[in-house]
C-alpha cells in the first residue's frame, strides 16, 4: 500500500479551556474528495488550519506526502493548496498582482510564472475582474481569487474550507465542477456545512462534532443511517385518512409513523404518511398491495431513500460552539 497523501494522527487543539479539535485521526488518499462536515463551532477551519501547518496543534500529527507538517512545513506547504476561510489577505492589489505574488512566492519565474497565473485565472473565471483590487470585488470573486492561489502549483494535496460560499448557484456549480475536474490526481478536503455539496462531490464524508469524529464513510453508507432509508411516503386523499392512518402504522415491519396531516389546508384535506421500517423490514410492496386492496385514493406513493441531512442532524449538536463564537 502507498503511503495516503493526508495521514493525520490524534490530531488535537485546545484554546484555554476550549477543546475545539479534541484526537481526530484519518487519511485521506489520492482520488478522493473528502467533504468536513459539522456545524458552525465542530472544529472544521482549525483542523484545516493544523493540516495547512498554519496554527500548531497541542497533540498528534499530521503527514502530508510524507512530510511531517510539524517539522518540515515549508516542504509539506509545497504539496498544498491551502483556501482559508474568508477573503484573501492583501485586498489593495489586484487578482492579477496576487496571484502573481503567490506565484512568485511558490518558486514560479518567467513564462512559467505567466503560465501558471493564466491557468490558474482560466479555471476560476476570473479575467473580467484581473485588474480590479481585491477589496472591491463581491464575495464570490474573492472567493474564486482565494481558489485560484489554491490551485495555482497544480499540488497533490488541497484544503478548502467552505470553497462555495458566498456564491451564486451557477457559481456554486461552476466550483464543484472544477473540484470533480482535479479530483482524480490529488487528495482534496473541503469543508462545508451544505449538504448538497457533499453528494454533489466528495467521494466521502466525515461529520465532526465537538472536536470529534461522529461518522465517517461514502455519502451512500451515512444516508444509509438516516431513518428515511427504505421509509415509504404515502399521501391520502381526506376520506380515505382516517383509515389509512390505522391500516398503515398497524402493518407488520412498521416501527413508526410520521403523520403530516393536511386537515383544512387548501389541498382539502388529507394526510402524508411516512412510514418507517423497523431494521430489515421492506414496506414498499406491502404499501402499495395495501392501498390496492382498499381502494384508497392515494395521490402520491414514494420509496425514501436515506437522507443525509438527517443523519447529520441525528449526530451533531445544534450548536457545536461554545457560544456561537466559532466560524
Ligand atoms: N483562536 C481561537 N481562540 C479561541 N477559540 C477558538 C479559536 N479558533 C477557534 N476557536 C473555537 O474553537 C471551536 C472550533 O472553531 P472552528 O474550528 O472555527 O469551527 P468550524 O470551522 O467548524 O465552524 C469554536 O468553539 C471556536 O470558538
Ligand atoms: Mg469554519
Amino acid at each position: 500500500m502507498p503511503q495516503p497523501l493526508i495521514d493525520i494522527n490524534g490530531l488535537a487543539k485546545t484554546f484555554g479551556p476550549i477543546k475545539a479539535v479534541a484526537g481526530v485521526s484519518f487519511s485521506v488518499d489520492k482520488g478522493e474528495v473528502l467533504g468536513f462536515l459539522g456545524p458552525n463551532g465542530a472544529g472544521k477551519s482549525t483542523t484545516m488550519k493544523m493540516i495547512t501547518g498554519y496554527l500548531a496543534p497541542s497533540a498528534g500529527s499530521v503527514f502530508v506526502s510524507g512530510y511531517d507538517v510539524a517539522r518540515d512545513p515549508i516542504g509539506a506547504q509545497g504539496e498544498m493548496g491551502y483556501l482559508a476561510e474568508g477573503a484573501p489577505a492583501y485586498g489593495e492589489m489586484t487578482p492579477h498582482q496576487f496571484l502573481n505574488f503567490v506565484a512568485a512566492v511558490r518558486g514560479f519565474k518567467g513564462v512559467e510564472k505567466e503560465r501558471a497565473v493564466a491557468i490558474a485565472v482560466d479555471r476560476t473565471q476570473l479575467a473580467q475582474v484581473l485588474h480590479q483590487s481585491i477589496d472591491t470585488l463581491s464575495k464570490g470573486f474573492k472567493r474564486r481569487v482565494g481558489i485560484a492561489q489554491a490551485i495555482l502549483h497544480d499540488p497533490p494535496v488541497l484544503i478548502m474550507d467552505e470553497p462555495t460560499d458566498g456564491l451564486d448557484p451557477n457559481q456554486k456549480f461552476a466550483v464543484r465542477r472544477l473540484i470533480a475536474s482535479m479530483a482524480k490526481d490529488k487528495a482534496i478536503i473541503i469543508s462545508t456545512h451544505i449538504l448538497e455539496e457533499v453528494d454533489a462531490v466528495c467521494s466521502r464524508a466525515i461529520i465532526i462534532d465537538r472536536g470529534a469524529i461522529v461518522a465517517d464513510g461514502t455519502p451512500g453508507e451515512l444516508a444509509a443511517r438516516s431513518r428515511y432509508q427504505d421509509a415509504v411516503t404515502v399521501e391520502v386523499n381526506s376520506t380515505d385518512a382516517q383509515g389509512a392512518r390505522k391500516a398503515l402504522k398497524a402493518l407488520p415491519g412498521v416501527n413508526d409513523m410520521l403523520d403530516i396531516s393536511l386537515d383544512g389546508d387548501m389541498r382539502g384535506g388529507g394526510a402524508v404518511l411516512t412510514l418507517f421500517p423497523e431494521p430489515g423490514q421492506r414496506l414498499i410492496e406491502k404499501v402499495s398491495a395495501l392501498v390496492t386492496e382498499r381502494g384508497w385514493k392515494v395521490r402520491s406513493l414514494v420509496a425514501e431513500s436515506g437522507r443525509l441531512e438527517d443523519v447529520f442532524r441525528a449526530c451533531t449538536t445544534a450548536d457545536a460552539g461554545n457560544g456561537g463564537a466559532g466560524q
